[in-house]
């Protein structure tokens, strides 16, 4: 349903912020830096932004125009531009991978609730490495205290969400990216500057192209499609609210080059202050679980009120980019049921909203006192994880491609890019050339690779 009467972002800034919160998230602040620290440092670095450039940019275009055009809910985008046809599956597809990440995310998303409040207190003063190991298995396995920090953290995405796109989503993400920008540099200006903190640039930034291999290239594919947010409509459903005028590839480069950026900085956060005494960074959540609260105890221990001041800072910073990611999830699955189901903004809020936090408490119990419960070997936690962002993510992201790069009429795909003709797109038939062959190609190949390591 296409309606002239939908909500607005107000401000080509606002655009901006809300489209790069929702690709800046945990996925910069943990996955990126350590799987650039495995795989050569700056080649790494080097391969991810050649991704990002021919596979991240013309895949958001793709998503943009989608959105905007129809603008409508990622579902109702597909009836619109092409009606009657099975293409509205893959609207559906996105809707729902949205609804499941959102699940899972928000558990994790709720853990850095319960770090900021541990750094608040001064909880991490005097542990040893054993005690936060301890004390991260206890906190995760508990089936009551992340449970109550998931419902928190659902409940202030819900809030954002119910105020409505203007008031609620720019807004927030007005307030809330330059507050992450800010406490990401000030980080990173602080852990560079720690003694021994060369080790770790070194680390993170010297090219070692012997570590690239075919897996890594793919990863590194499969790390941009994560980081921006792509495959699942999410910035489709943003479009939706992008006005005429709205330059669709310049707002694309910009949000990559902010999403990035932002990554690299977290790079330069985690592991100047993890070598500058003598901690080889770990891999996943005990990263930034286990970890780094000991990095940041033991990096400033002749003066602790720096510890504190640090560690406040990371966790705040990492909740924040954790917030303005579920909201965009939030808002797919809201905007979908408000739409599609003629539902009040605040019901199907409501009822995204429980809907997640039922299947968040199963993900987070799976993590404790049902992790006997398997699926193939993984815990309920892993198995949504894996299927959603290695499975549904590029599996939606190919049929995008082939939706505007084969479906769509071409003139449409033009007048969309270049705001009716008035702006010029030099870059019009390499954009086609890579939506048609060279983006489903590469997107399958990071499927088969995911499949393969099933
Ligand atoms: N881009 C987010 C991150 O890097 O953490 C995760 C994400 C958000 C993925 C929204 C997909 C999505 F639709």
């Amino acid at each position: 349903m296409a309606n002239s009467n939908r909500a607005n972002f107000e401000s080509r800034i606002g655009v901006i912020l809300a489209s790069a919160g929702s690709a800046v998230g945990l996925g910069n602040i943990w996955r990126f830096p350590y799987e650039t620290g495995q795989h050569g440092g700056a080649a790494f670095i080097l391969i991810y932004l050649f991704c990002i450039i021919l596979l991240g940019m013309p895949v958001m275009i793709s998503e943009f125009l989608i959105g905007r055009r129809s603008r409508a809910n990622t579902a109702g985008a597909y009836q619109i531009l092409a009606p009657g046809t099975p293409w509205r599956w893959v609207g559906f597809l996105g809707v729902l991978t949205g609804f499941l990440i959102l699940s899972y995310y928000s558990v994790v998303a709720g853990w850095t609730l319960e770090f900021v409040m541990e750094a608040g207190v001064n909880g991490f003063a005097g542990k040893t490495p054993a005690d936060f190991a301890a004390a991260f298995a206890e906190f995760s396995k508990d089936p009551f205290r992340p449970l109550i920090w998931l419902a928190c953290f659902l409940l202030i995405t819900h809030f954002v969400v119910v105020r409505g796109v203007k008031k609620g989503i720019e807004k927030s993400a007005k307030m809330m990216m330059p507050m992450l920008f800010i406490l990401v540099l000030v980080l990173a200006g602080c852990s560079i500057s720690l003694p021994g903190a060369q080790a770790g640039l070194n680390f993170l930034l010297k090219p070692d192209f012997s570590k690239v291999t075919a897996d890594v290239i793919l990863g590194a594919m499969g790390q941009a499609f994560y980081s921006l947010s792509l495959g699942m409509g999410c910035l489709c459903t943003y479009a939706s609210y992008f006005s005429k005028d709205t330059n669709l590839a310049r707002t694309a480069f910009n949000v990559g080059a902010i999403d990035t950026l932002i990554a690299v900085l977290a790079g330069l956060i985690i592991f100047p202050a993890a070598f500058s005494v003598g901690i080889q960074p770990d891999t996943g959540p005990a990263l930034i679980f286990i970890t780094l609260p000991n990095v940041f105890q033991q990096a400033f221990h002749n003066l602790p009120v720096l510890s504190y001041i640090f560690s406040l800072m990371f966790y705040v910073l990492l909740a924040l980019a954790a917030l303005t990611s579920t909201i965009s999830m939030h808002e797919v699955v809201t905007a979908y049921l408000h739409e599609e189901f003629r539902l009040t903004r605040k019901k199907a809020a409501a009822f995204v909203t429980g809907g997640c936090f039922v299947l968040g408490v199963c993900c987070s119990l799976s993590l404790g006192v049902w992790s006997g419960f398997t699926v193939g070997g993984l815990t309920l936690f892993d198995l949504f994880d894996f299927v959603t962002a290695k499975i549904m993510l590029p599996f939606g992201g190919m049929l995008i491609c082939l939706f505007v790069g084969w479906y769509l009429d071409r003139k449409l795909v033009y007048s969309e890019v270049s705001n009716d003709g008035s702006l010029k797109v030099k870059f019009f038939k390499a954009y086609i050339f890579l939506i048609r062959y060279i983006a489903p190609v590469a997107i399958a190949l990071i499927f088969l690779k995911e499949m393969g390591n099933l």
